[in-house]
């Protein structure tokens, strides 16, 4: 038996599996994130450790046989966090997450050093690891000096599991201190940020032992055998081993809270200027690229809490097939952008207006505005030389046939939805562990799912899908202008 964790942003989703990836049991947590100024996110990393507890604790009762059977735990987790630990282990301050845009000067400044892209393959995002502990060091120098380990926060969650300070490639890849290509900590990017090798974690590859419980857990949990901890991953690679997206053009199209468009890739082409995201795969050998936006279901989320109707109640009116762009256009930017603007200023627009418009109309351009917004992704990833031969749409959004339909013909791809319960990060970690544990190759265990419908784009529409795109794109400088 296998358990796969899932530290999200607002829970922890634990599933236990055996070896053919059935699920026995699963169970969720919930936890809060703190704004304590705007910009700040934040998370009190004793949390995810009492999550971790009470989700443990409910797939023991739920499944008590298949539990004491328990050989390997696999986990993901939300990426970029930055938890500061004493000498002692001890947490220094809240953890500063992936959607906190406190550290947009210090990410800027990094940013601008010579050579640190090329090694580290990416813009150095406010929302990357090393800018934040910039930003310690500038605001909280009393706690700066004393960081003696910095984690992501799935191995804070492994530490305490197994007492060890260790990392996988596909987290660490986001931190800025990673060199993508060469799979290791660059002491450059380290000493850029002023920042050393002994405050960072062993590196392991994210279908590797990285690990075992502590015996004190152990007992705790009524196990005996030795459990093994994989490296893991951070939760869109681990998405990507649920789906088994590994190689060359396979993919998956995220409607989630932030928006990613991601694929594997069988070699490491990165392209900064473009702000794709080129991160370690969590299988050897392997690289994956995305472009992230920040606000997809966010997006209709808060249209939803705007207007008073809950997001299904707002789309119901919406034909299953999309009919082309509708007049109104929508600029998703209402935290800010990541590929391919990075631009954590820009805020959101309507543009189009009309008397005649109700909430069908804000609703639709919503959901095309997002689409356009990956659309931008696409074009950055394409620029790289990837390709798109299996795209998988996934999240929350995906349950709607209209937004999919109009993805698709502004993406101008099919788009395949997966046939079968559980394939998400949390299914990715387990099968992770079970790679450790078994020693299989992550192309046996990592497989894809069968296909349910695959939604086609409408050839007949997408000329006016390519035309509402380029004036969608024309819109960002305008709005930049603004200031
Ligand atoms: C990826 C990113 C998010 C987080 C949150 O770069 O910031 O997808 O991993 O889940």
């Amino acid at each position: 038996m296998y358990l796969g964790l899932d530290l999200g942003t607002s829970g922890l989703r634990a599933i236990l599996t055996d070896e053919a990836g059935a699920v026995q049991a699963e169970a969720e947590a919930a936890f809060e994130v703190a704004h304590p100024h705007p910009g700040w996110s934040e998370q009190d990393p004793a949390d995810w450790i009492d999550a971790c507890r009470s989700t443990v604790a409910a797939l023991k009762a739920k499944a008590p046989t298949a539990f004491a059977g328990l050989k390997g735990i696999g986990l993901s987790g939300h990426m970029h966090g930055a938890t500061l630990l004493d000498a002692q282990d001890g947490v220094l301050r809240p953890c500063i997450l992936w959607n906190d845009t406190r550290s947009t000067r210090e990410a800027a400044e990094l940013d601008a050093m010579p050579g640190l892209r090329e090694i580290t393959g990416n813009i150095v995002f406010p929302g990357f690891t090393a800018p934040k502990l910039a930003w310690v060091a500038r605001h909280e120098p009393e706690v700066f000096a004393r960081v003696a380990k910095v984690l992501l926060p799935k191995d804070y969650l492994r530490l305490w599991l197994t007492g060890e300070h260790i990392s996988d490639m596909s987290d660490s890849a986001g931190t800025a201190w990673l060199d993508v290509g060469a799979r290791d900590w660059s002491g450059t990017a380290l000493s850029a940020s002023g920042m050393r090798r002994d405050q960072m974690p062993e590196l392991v590859e994210g279908a590797a032992p990285g690990g075992t419980l502590r015996p004190a857990l152990l007992a705790d949990w009524g196990l005996s055998a030795p459990v093994i901890v994989a490296g893991g991953a951070g939760d869109n690679a681990a998405a990507a081993c649920g789906i088994g997206a590994l190689g060359e053009g396979n993919g998956f199209v995220s409607l989630g809270t932030s928006g990613v468009l991601m694929v594997g890739r069988d070699r490491y082409a990165p392209d900064p200027g473009s702000a794709v995201h080129s991160f370690c795969h969590s299988v050897p050998d392997r690289w994956y690229q995305m472009g992230v936006i920040l606000a997809a279901t966010d997006s209709l989320n808060w249209l939803s809490r705007t207007l008073g109707e809950s997001p299904g109640a707002l789309s119901a009116p919406l034909p299953e097939a999309a009919t082309g762009p509708g007049r109104l256009t929508f600029l998703p930017y209402l935290s800010g952008e990541r590929t391919p603007h990075n631009d954590t200023g820009i805020r959101g627009a309507f543009i189009g207006l009309d008397v005649a418009m109700g909430r069908t109309e804000l609703t639709r351009a919503v959901m095309e505005g997002v689409s356009f917004a990956l659309r931008d992704s696409l074009e950055a990833l394409k620029g790289t030389g990837a390709r798109f031969d299996t795209l998988f749409a996934v999240g929350g959004g995906a349950r709607s046939r209209f937004w999919l339909s109009s993805l698709a013909s502004t993406l101008d791809l099919p788009l395949s939805i997966p046939a079968g319960s559980e394939l998400g990060a949390a299914m990715g970690a387990a099968r992770l562990a079970i790679c450790a544990v078994t020693g299989a190759g992550p192309e046996e265990v990592m497989t894809q799912p069968a296909t349910g419908d695959v939604i086609p784009p409408d050839r007949t529409l997408t000329p006016a899908y390519e035309d509402a795109y380029h004036r969608y794109r024309a819109l960002y400088p305008a709005l930049s202008a603004l200031g």
